[in-house]
């Protein structure tokens, strides 16, 4: 296999501005397929900018974006998305959401909602309403309903952003068995260190506005088993200090 059909997104020397805000500079990255890429970096820095650029959501202004080796030019169902909110319809059931994201012509609708309802544990969920579900079962649909259009690529955006640390936790662990399950590549970003750790196989650390990649760090294989011991903490004392490396913090603190 040569290295361009081994890459599911090529980034280099991207930028991006939005009118005279410089919003991202200087990107240049390249994810395997398959892999699992956590993105971190503080509030506003273009972290959603970046994700929405690869899902063909947003513009790029300058440099190059290839995702499966072709340019990105608008939405496609091979890219998924899932966003902080689940963004499913209220009036609709699960099934009735999830067949929406569906191409109107895909034969198969009711058994990839079946089958994606089961990956996320929410089999029996099918008929309900979105007001029923709990935060983590809606985003747990959110998924499922991105994962319908079997796409080569996720796209998760804080996907657990508003959810409690307990249902956060158990949500990290379903997203690393549907990932191996699956075998996407997923981009994650979040604001949560140890989720960018426990889930990605490399961690990007972005600075703040204009955002560019400060460090990439990869993951050991056992940080994603165990996240207590001194590989997990070694690890995230090192992104901690990368990421308010050279930022202006807002209280007196040593790192
Ligand atoms: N469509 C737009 N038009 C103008 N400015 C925008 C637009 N979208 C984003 N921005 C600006 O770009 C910057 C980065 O926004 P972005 O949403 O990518 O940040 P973020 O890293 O995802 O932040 P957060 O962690 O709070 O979600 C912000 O200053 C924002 O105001
Ligand atoms: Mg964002």
């Amino acid at each position: 296999m040569n290295h361009i059909s081994e890459t599911a997104v090529h980034i280099s020397n991207l930028n991006k501005s939005f009118d005279d805000l410089k919003v991202l500079t200087d990107i240049s990255l390249d994810i395997k397929k398959g892999e699992f890429l956590s993105v971190i970096g503080v509030s506003g820095c273009g972290k959603s900018t970046l994700l929405r650029i690869i899902g063909g959501l947003e513009t790029k202004t300058e440099g190059t974006l290839l995702v499966n080796g072709q340019e990105v030019e608008k939405p496609s169902r091979k890219i998924g998305f899932v966003f902080q909110d689940h963004r499913l319809l209220p009036w609709l059931t699960v099934e009735e959401n999830i067949k929406l994201a569906l191409d109107r012509n895909q034969p198969d609708a009711d058994r990839l909602v079946k089958e994606n309802l089961e990956l996320v544990g929410l089999g029996d969920f099918a008929k309900s309403y979105p007001g029923q579900l709990s935060g983590g079962m809606a985003q747990r649909v959110a998924i499922a309903r991105a994962l319908s259009n079997k796409p080569d690529i996720l796209l998760l955006d804080e996907p657990f952003g508003a959810l409690d640390a307990m249902t956060r936790i158990n949500m990290q662990q379903e997203l690393r068995r549907i990932w191996q399950q699956e075998k996407i590549t997923m981009i994650l970003i979040t604001h949560d260190i140890e989720e960018a750790i426990f889930l990605g196989e490399r961690v990007v650390v972005l600075s703040s506005r204009p955002g560019r990649i400060k460090k990439t760090v990869p993951i050991e294989e056992i940080c994603h088993i165990q996240r207590t011991g001194t590989a997990f903490s070694s690890t995230r004392d090192l992104i901690f200090k990368e990421f308010f490396r050279d930022e202006e913090l807002p209280f007196a603190y040593t790192i």
